[in-house]
């Protein structure tokens, strides 16, 4: 598939919906830049787009919705999370929140956090596209990794023009910056991002100051607030090629057949996506089963594999105790 620039009509809207449930990357407008399209509750969809950007990392995805019913499957909204939404969707305001139970969003979009970023966006092409795709979107901006986000069709397809299914022309986007993120998350609004809607409009709104992201880790009871990576409990064991019957295991390929507390595979067949959208879950899983350490075999480094092994480190490196 290569990514044709279409005008965003209805016809072509509906062909989106179609590529975004069969777990294609379409980029589509948004009131504030263009966005990078995946359907959130597919985990391979999802990796597909970290693929696509070419980042080394997972960092956590916005969850794009028509509305606060949408979002209160995915996220818990407390009254002033709900005072927000009122005051500021449809439109560029992101909040972070924490991850509803039953969620059904892959949990790469969260990069393994038990929170999640969502937002309504005002744009009617956007909104025709969540309507048409039937489900929440995952968007990142449109660009490659440590490129400028893309405000216009043209910047999309020389950016990504090969790794998307389709480019829906908007035109250019009106904001031009991106939403504001503001996390929900410990009790305290704290703007993790300026963007579109301006700070002060949001303290109107809540009556208080906002903390900003660099006045957060003293004022904070727990610097793990704001933590941007998931840490397993037990201790990660890298590159392991054998394990003890009291150890987990985080298998990649073909794996020897030896006793292990608990075992997951991340793809028998070798599958870099497949690992990426199973990662977060199977860490997860593997961490329950109690064991001490979760011996991990080797990943490849290309492709995703970059971005797996980032975070297979960081998870693997020594905490400061209380985090
Ligand atoms: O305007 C926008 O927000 C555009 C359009 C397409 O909606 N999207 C966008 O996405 O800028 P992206 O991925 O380039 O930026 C998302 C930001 C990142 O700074 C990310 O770290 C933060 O939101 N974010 C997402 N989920 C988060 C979470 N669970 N916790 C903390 N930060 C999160
Ligand atoms: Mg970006």
């Amino acid at each position: 598939m290569h990514g044709r620039i279409v005008p965003a009509s209805a016809d072509w809207i509906a062909e989106a919906g179609r590529l975004i449930r069969s777990g294609a990357l379409v980029a589509f407008p948004t009131e504030t830049v263009y966005g990078l399209g995946a359907d959130a509750t597919n985990g391979e969809a999802v990796a597909r787009v970290f693929e696509a950007k070419g980042r080394p990392t997972f960092n956590p995805l916005i969850v794009h919705v028509l509305g606060l019913a949408q979002a209160e499957a995915i996220g818990v909204f407390s009254p002033m999370a709900r005072r927000l939404v009122e005051a500021f969707w449809p439109g560029p305001l992101t909040l972070v929140v924490p991850r509803a139970e039953a969620a059904n969003v892959s949990e790469l979009v969260s990069a393994g956090l038990p929170t999640v970023a969502l937002r309504a966006p005002d744009h009617p092409v956007a909104r025709a596209l969540l309507k048409a795709a039937e489900r929440p979107i995952a968007a990142p901006s449109a660009n490659r990794s440590g490129h400028v986000s893309a405000t216009r069709a043209e910047h999309v397809a020389a950016d990504l023009g090969d790794k998307v299914a389709l480019i829906l022309d908007g035109g250019p986007t009106a904001h031009g910056l991106e939403s504001t993120v503001l996390s929900l998350v410990s009790g305290q609004p704290i703007l993790l991002r300026p963007g579109a809607v301006p700070a002060e409009t949001i303290e109107q709104i809540i009556g208080s100051a906002l903390m900003r992201r660099t006045e957060t880790r003293a004022a904070l009871s727990s610097p793990g607030q704001l933590e941007s990576h998931y840490a397993p409990r037990a201790n990660l064991r890298l590159n392991a090629q054998s394990w003890q019957p009291d150890e987990a295991v985080l298998g990649f390929g073909a794996m020897p057949a030896l006793r292990a507390r608990a075992q997951i595979n991340l793809s028998p067949s070798g599958d870099l996506i497949e690992a990426a959208a199973n990662l977060f879950a199977a860490l997860r899983s593997l961490d329950a089963s109690g064991a001490a350490t979760i011996a991990v075999m080797p990943v490849p480094a290309h492709g995703l594999g970059e971005a797996i092994n980032d975070r297979l480190r960081r998870a693997a490196a020594p905490r400061p105790s209380g985090s």
